[in-house]
């Protein structure tokens, strides 16, 4: 694909690609239609060396739609849309350490997420993202024809999860397709994960587990993912619609510290 405003380098074949020469504080509208042409190609966007403040951050996400707001995480200056991600110290887990779409249990689940870190470990820390077209094409035809005809219950418990701070909305839940049709792209995708999908409606409890289990692993295939080392200052733009992604917890006592940014999606169908 050819760009004129950025550069763009792909991570693997599969997923994942950084972008340079932007400036995120000021995207002109031609840099940014080719930031978002990039983003539904590679489907999660890596930015380093970015100084950006909370109201640029917002405008970002802005720029694709309405802002999301997280049903219980804390948040920055006042604003719930400026979602705190932090990990240091006192923590006793991090955010987002199991695989997951993020807020998958809304009835309309975001479509994006942008996380601007700011203070990354020296070592550690990395994000990994897996691609869900990919997931899902490689698939025999039985099991997608099965899992076409399926739905899945995603749900969430948010009682004391992030400690005092107040839950907004303590237990999201919502009925999926197992299989989605991205609304931009027409491509399906895989759209069950760890950290929200329940069960699935209409089969046994055994039926349903064992179908999730195999899901659930068959993501976990090197092959569908990248993985990002993260530095300081660095901006990452990704499709929840068609990517899971998995936070690594490895770099305790050590504060790693940023906001995310995210946008509302439409009802998966
Ligand atoms: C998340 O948004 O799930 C956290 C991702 C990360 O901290 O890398």
């Amino acid at each position: 694909m050819v760009y004129q405003h950025i550069s763009v380098q792909p991570l693997t074949p599969t997923i994942g690609a950084v972008v340079s020469g932007i400036d995120l504080g000021a995207p002109s509208a031609e840099a940014f239609a080719e930031i978002k042409r990039a983003w539904l190609e590679h489907l999660v966007l890596f930015f380093c060396d970015q100084t950006i403040n909370p109201e640029q951050h917002l405008k970002l996400g802005q720029m694709l739609g309405e802002l999301h707001i997280h049903p219980a995480a804390p948040y920055r200056d006042d604003n719930p849309a400026l979602m705190a991600i932090y990990a240091g110290p006192d923590s006793h887990r991090n955010n987002g350490d199991t695989w997951h779409s993020d807020v998958s249990a809304d009835e309309e689940p975001p479509m994006a997420s942008i996380l601007y870190l700011q203070t990354a470990p020296e070592v550690g820390g990395d994000t990994l993202w897996a691609n869900m077209y990919a997931a899902y094409e490689a698939l025999s035809s039985p099991i997608k024809a099965l899992l076409g005809s399926l739905s899945a219950k995603h749900s969430a418990n948010y009682t004391g999860y992030y400690g005092d701070h107040e839950p907004q909305r303590k237990n999201p839940s919502a009925e999926h397709p197992v299989i989605r049709t991205h609304p931009e792209t027409g491509r399906k995708a895989l759209f069950v994960n760890q950290g929200f999908t329940r069960r699935i409606i209409g089969l046994s409890d055994h039926e349903s587990q064992s179908l999730l289990d195999m899901l659930f692993d068959h993501i976990k295939h090197p092959q569908f993912h990248c993985r990002f080392q993260w530095q300081e200052n660095t901006v990452a733009l990704w499709d929840n619609r068609c990517t899971q992604h998995l936070a690594v917890w490895d770099y305790f006592p050590e504060v790693r510290s940023g906001t995310r940014v995210t946008v509302k999606g439409d009802r998966p169908f």
